[in-house]
């Protein structure tokens, strides 16, 4: 190590996106190194809407890690947070900064403390997948610390053993990730099946249903469907295998019907799977069946499905259309049927890429209240329009992977204290 009187602090900061799976992850086979019983597929939102940001910050002055999220100190002392430390501290290379004066030999790395400051754009545990990009940001950006020689592909399974999900948050576009057959878990990672280019049509709607912390974490609520449920065992073994092979198909021919098809019926399964634990588990609420109903009335209506919805662990619904104007008649429906409450603007209620909103011929609050019963509705008894039951819309769309901010400004911690700025 090296420096000027040993004051130095080295920084890196990196922002990563989260991701929505259309093949769900639901058991584990083995608790701690988080190895899944089937393999999942994700689309990796656009990180512009919904990311995580994290900054990493090493220095011969810090005397114990320390983490902060969203500017709040937490403790990094959980088993999760350990491994992945662990696991990317043994990697760790010689690093020179050679403006600073800085260097730190390999050995170093396991004697320095580390400061880490994260930030989501988004609220955490809302069922927004907040877990993925914050362990996937965490892994990424201290491997750029580190200087770490492993590809994304490898980060990935470090980043697996912080949460599961996150592993699929190392690579934009759509991802896969392999269960692996090794009991150390060293093939159970993710890799990317196509980039955020490839199928760059789809539009995403999320319905923030409800933005409180979730009941039943996935973390607890995976391992009682595996110990109770009868059916998880069927979906592992028989129904998750040919569906990836369809779904990789789907998405490498862009066959948008084939896709949604999937991405429904998978959710359905999943959450018919928290039915069936004992005690059961339930995610969805009434407003998320309603948004169920109403993208099926309108797929059945139409000659080919223009909307596909899946639901985590939580109340939100994704909903990713075929292209934009399907995206617009989707908002048009959406606000149709969950207006805004009163005191509530449309600026606030629609966030993200707000060009959809334009798309849809909405401009104010005059132009929501003066939208009428989609067609598939007509002439049948009129829909319940509850104002309030979504807090707000975000509109995105498929997105890229992690990437190293290199401008200062984006740093959440002070370049020379190494506290949260
Ligand atoms: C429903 O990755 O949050 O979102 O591995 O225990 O941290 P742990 O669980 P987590 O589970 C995600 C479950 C899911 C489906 C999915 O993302 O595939």
């Amino acid at each position: 190590m090296g420096g000027e009187a040993e004051k130095w602090v080295l920084m890196v900061t990196a922002r990563t996106p989260t991701n929505i799976a259309v093949i769900k992850y639901w058991g584990k086979r083995d608790e701690t190194l988080i190895l899944p019983i089937n393999d999942s597929i994700s689309v990796t939102l656009d990180p512009s809407h919904l990311c995580t940001t994290t900054t990493v910050s090493v220095s011969p002055s810090f005397d114990q890690d320390r983490m902060w999220l969203n500017g709040k100190e937490i403790s990094l002392q959980g088993g999760r947070f350990q491994s992945c430390l662990r696991e990317i501290r043994a990697r760790a290379q010689d690093v020179e900064d050679k403006k600073k004066g800085i260097k730190i030999n390999k050995e170093d790395w396991q004697k320095l403390n580390l400061h880490i400051a994260s930030y989501n754009n988004f609220p955490t545990a809302a069922g927004l997948a907040s877990s993925a990009a914050g362990l996937a940001c965490l892994v990424f950006s201290l491997a750029k610390l580190m200087n770490l020689k492993e590809d994304n592909s490898q980060l990935s399974a470090i980043a697996r053993q912080g949460s599961g999900s996150a592993c699929r948050s190392l690579y934009g576009g759509f991802v896969k990730w392999f269960m692996g057959k090794e009991e150390n878990g060293s093939d159970s990672l993710a890799v990317q099946l196509a980039d955020e280019k490839h199928w760059d049509e789809l539009v995403i709607i999320i319905a923030v249903v409800s933005a409180r912390q979730k009941e039943t974490s996935s973390t607890s609520g995976m391992r009682d469907t595996v110990e109770t449920s009868p059916l998880i065992e069927h979906r592992a073994k028989e129904v998750v295998p040919k569906r990836i092979t369809e779904m990789e198909g789907a998405i490498q021919n862009r066959d948008f019907a084939t896709f949604a098809r999937l991405a429904c019926t998978d959710s359905n399964q999943f959450h018919a799977v928290c039915l069936d634990t004992y005690p059961p588990i339930f995610y969805m609420n009434d407003t998320s069946h309603r948004i169920i109903s109403c993208v099926e009335k309108w797929n059945r209506a139409e000659e080919t499905p223009q909307v596909a919805y899946t639901f985590d662990a939580g109340p939100n619904a994704v909903m990713i259309a075929r292209n934009r104007k399907t995206a617009a008649l989707l908002l048009q429906r959406l606000l149709y049927n969950f207006p805004p409450q009163s005191d509530t603007d449309l600026d606030s209620y629609i966030i993200g890429d707000k060009s959809i909103l334009q798309d849809a011929g909405i401009k104010d609050m005059k132009d929501v209240e003066a939208l009428t019963a989609p067609p598939e509705v007509k002439d049948k008894i009129p829909t319940q329009k509850s104002k309030g039951d979504v807090s707000y819309f975000i509109c995105t769309r498929p997105g890229g992977g992690p990437v190293v901010l290199s401008d200062e400004t984006h740093a959440l911690l002070d370049p020379l204290t190494g506290l949260p700025k």
